[in-house]
């Protein structure tokens, strides 16, 4: 058993998270800025991303550090806030410019650039203009979206629109866990989610009429993922019902997002559930929403397990006795690396990139000089049998971004959680590759053969 010829392997990370640098070049506040700046009591320890990694400054070693890995690509995100510094209107050129040298500096290194369009950071003017529950919206996004690629899709092949939606609109506007720490009724936030379809809709469009060079193009929602309780056909159907399933008013769901984007309409259960909160289908909007797209990315890191009930419904399987936990507290279910991409693949028909994957540990570097982070060595190779299996089964995976490259701001957990396979000194800014870094190179090498 082993993956694909061709398999994409790769590490990711995300504008806000890593570059710092937030008044340079022309750059505006985003949501982040804004909130870490006013509201530090929602962060650990009053953390910021004033500075974060310095990657901004580092680019080059950063890529080297790519380099030394061996990955095939490198998934990054653009700030809007760098290159349209007010949401809309004028291009900043130095923004852009950054991204256009960290384009360049990855080819050289061999790497494929991988750029997602929006990772959360939302330029602050925006935000006072309503944020994603602006109707307008959508048109800024395309805007901005065609200022990015008119510039960089000569060199950038693979696109991503959104990072989880899921996220930056349930914990941002409904349970407000992120900036803009927001609790707005299910309505407002259906609302505002269906912007964000349409803003990803007008980008998928853009995309395929503007690239300079044939666009592969895909989205990264989180895959909110769900394992049978063992393989008989009950379980499976049972796991199946529960991640394609809304049974509560929460935006924390798979097929609210991507039924729409995939087949064009929201989920019969959904709107069910929703009621009359639940937008309008126009179908010209709905037309627009779904837009062809060439893979589906997923970001999953955990799972929960259903098994079918007496009355054949799914049912949680809880109660497990000491599961492994990372630092997060997450639950370490290898085999949602399996049933993840199965389930996506078998519904949306859509050839599968993993584009997150990782785990936060209590890293630091020893006295040895080394970051002995076993943990992250066994929790990815365990992930990673199990997507090897989904290969083995026929589930069309093409690559795997491990989250993340380096330790960084990990949003409302400020520098708490280190997900890197580099670790970052955040005083020194100095970078020390974990070990896990080159186990990943050696699994990279020899495209997963050593697992
Ligand atoms: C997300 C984001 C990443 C996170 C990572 C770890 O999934 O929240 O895409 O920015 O840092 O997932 O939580």
């Amino acid at each position: 058993m082993s993956f694909p010829k061709d398999f994409v392997w790769g590490a990711a990370a995300a504008s806000f998270q890593i570059e710092g640098a937030v008044a340079e070049d022309g750059r505006a506040p985003s949501i982040w800025d804004h909130h870490t700046r006013w509201m530090p009591e929602k962060f650990y320890e009053g953390n910021h991303g004033d500075t974060a990694c310095d990657h901004y400054h580092r680019m080059d070693e950063d890529v080297d550090l790519m380099r030394g890995i061996g990955l095939k690509a490198y998934r990054f995100s653009i700030a809007w806030p760098r290159v349209m510094p007010e949401g809309t209107g004028a291009v900043n050129p130095n923004g852009l410019a950054f991204y256009d040298r960290l384009v360049d500096a990855l080819l050289a290194a061999g790497v494929a650039p991988w750029a997602t369009i929006y990772h959360w950071d939302l330029p602050v003017d925006l935000h006072y203009r309503g944020g994603w529950l602006n109707p307008d919206l959508p048109k800024y996004f395309e805007d901005y979206t065609k200022a990015v690629v008119d510039k960089l899709s000569d060199r950038v092949r693979h696109w991503m629109t959104l990072n989880e939606p899921q996220c930056f609109i349930g914990f941002g506007l409904q349970t407000g866990d992120h900036a803009p720490f927001l609790k707005l009724p299910v309505r407002d936030c259906l609302r505002a989610a269906h912007h964000a379809l349409l803003a990803h809709g007008r980008a998928v469009r853009v995309l395929r009429a503007g690239s300079k060079t044939p666009a592969v193009v895909g989205w990264a929602p989180v895959g909110v993922v769900t394992m049978p309780a063992n393989d008989s056909p009950a379980d499976i159907e049972a796991a199946r019902a529960a991640m394609f399933g809304i049974r509560e008013p929460s935006l924390w769901s798979n097929t609210w997002f991507s039924d729409p984007v995939v087949f064009g309409k929201y989920p019969e259960d959904g709107l069910r559930v929703f009621g009359a909160a639940a937008p309008e289908q126009n179908p010209e909007e709905m037309a627009l929403i779904s837009q062809p797209l060439d893979f589906y990315g997923a970001n999953i890191y955990t799972g929960q397990t259903f098994r079918a009930g007496a009355d054949g419904a799914p049912e949680k399987v809880g109660g497990e006795d000491g599961p492994a936990l990372s630092l997060y507290h997450w639950k370490m279910h290898p085999d949602c690396l399996y049933w993840g991409p199965r389930f996506l693949y078998e519904r949306y028909n859509l050839p599968v990139v993993i584009t997150e994957n990782g785990m936060a540990g209590c890293d630091w570097v020893a006295r040895d000089g080394a970051v002995h982070d076993a943990h992250r060595i066994d929790f990815t190779a365990r992930h990673l049998a199990e997507l090897r299996r989904a290969c083995a089964d026929g589930v069309d995976v093409r690559g795997y971004f491990h989250w993340s490259l380096m330790d960084n701001f990990e949003w409302a957990q400020g520098y708490k959680m280190r997900f890197g396979l580099v670790h970052v000194d955040f005083a020194t800014l100095a970078r020390t590759p974990k070990q896990s870094a080159s186990w990943y190179r050696d699994v990279i090498r020899s495209n997963g053969s050593v697992l």
